[in-house]
């Protein structure tokens, strides 16, 4: 069952026009991959979900959680929503934990605003989620500020405090990044059980197409603002269409070279990502593909079902000929 509807959602901030025409859907339990380069607009499509663009942004098209639309929902509906049916994890937990309070009076406070909890009930769960993401002392631990715990153990913080109010989504925006890999590998690996145990969808967001493809049973590559390629993990993996798509697994499989010490040149992507407001006109990915001809300066038409994809000259496509 649909939960979450993306259609035709273009945002702009100070007249720049930074997502184009995003369209895409999660279902009820389903883990979604968003991976893309940098400046591809993940993170902006993950804050447009939120309700918490900037200053200046504009958004139009249609964003449906369940029966609710999104978009042009006041603040005040917005607050009920967020961390009680759609809670977000960030990069850097430092940047959303508040220094200032022990942890489990923050995680407390969420159970406390989105279930009307008491003060010591709410502590009391706090603790049972400390102890359920892997603190091994939670009633100790509960009391510790943010500065005093790792870079794991904050993320794993912010994972109980996601999951506090049975939320129906989870966002999670590279929330592994700034951890070393036997730590990312932990916390992905809790997140994904966590979301499972709840029955609450995941999109998790990275430029990492190996650490979304572990996790996730669909993926969608974003590029320039939109996204250029939608499929499941296992079609996109063996199947991908899109020449950008190819170009980022042909690069991580260059890194698994690299791992098995049977290594040539590196496979990179040849060129930058445009600025924002300098997408070409036409397919973003102008100047930097392989495929590219006279067509492609109009923009692409997105084709398929299941597997999507926005180009005019996929792979495998029957005017590839090969
Ligand atoms: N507050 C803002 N004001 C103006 N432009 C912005 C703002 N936030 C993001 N952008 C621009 O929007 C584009 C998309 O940014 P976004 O943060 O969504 O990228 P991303 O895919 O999440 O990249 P990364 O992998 O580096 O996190 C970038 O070109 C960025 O410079
Ligand atoms: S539309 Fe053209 S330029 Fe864009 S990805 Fe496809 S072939 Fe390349
Ligand atoms: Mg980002």
């Amino acid at each position: 069952m649909t939960l979450l509807e993306v259609r035709n959602v273009h945002l702009a901030i100070g007249g720049v026009e930074l997502i184009r025409d995003l369209s895409f859907s999660i279902d009820t339990a389903q883990r979604l991959g968003l991976i893309g380069e940098s400046g591809s607009g993940k993170s902006l499509a993950a804050l447009a979900i939120m309700g918490l663009l900037p200053y200046r942004s504009t958004v139009s098209g249609s964003i449906r959680l369940s029966d609710q639309e999104l978009v042009g929902l006041d603040e005040r509906r917005y607050s009920k929503l967020r961390g009680d049916r759609i809670a977000m994890i960030f990069q850097e937990p430092m940047t959303s934990l508040n220094p200032l309070m022990r942890i489990g009076k923050q995680i407390g406070e969420v159970l406390r605003i989105h279930e009307g909890l008491s003060r010591p009930a709410s502590y009391a769960q706090a603790t049972a989620l400390l102890e359920r993401v892997g603190f091994d002392q939670p009633a100790q631990q509960a009391r510790a500020f943010p500065h005093q715990l790792s870079g794991g153990q904050r993320q794993r913080v912010m994972i109980a405090m996601a999951i506090a109010c049975n939320p129906d989504i989870v966002l999670a925006d590279e929330p592994t990044t700034a951890l070393d890999v036997t730590v990312q590998a932990q916390v992905l690996d809790l997140l994904a059980e966590l979301t499972s145990e709840h029955g609450c969808a995941l999109m998790l967001i990275s430029h990492d197409l190996a650490v979304v493809a572990n996790v996730c049973d669909h993926i969608q590559v974003m590029y320039g603002g939109a996204i250029v390629e939608s499929a499941t993990t296992s079609e996109l993996t063996h199947f991908a269409e899109h020449p950008y798509t190819r170009a980022l697994l042909a690069t991580s499989r260059g890194l698994d070279d690299l791992d098995n010490e049977s290594f040539g040149q590196l496979p990179t992507i040849a060129g930058t990502v445009p600025q924002a407001g300098q997408f070409p006109p036409g397919c973003t990915y102008r100047g930097r593909c392989e495929r590219e001809s006279y067509q492609c300066q109009t923009p692409p038409v997105v084709t398929g079902t299941t597997h999507q994809v926005r180009c005019w000259h996929p792979y495998g496509s029957s005017s590839e000929g090969a």
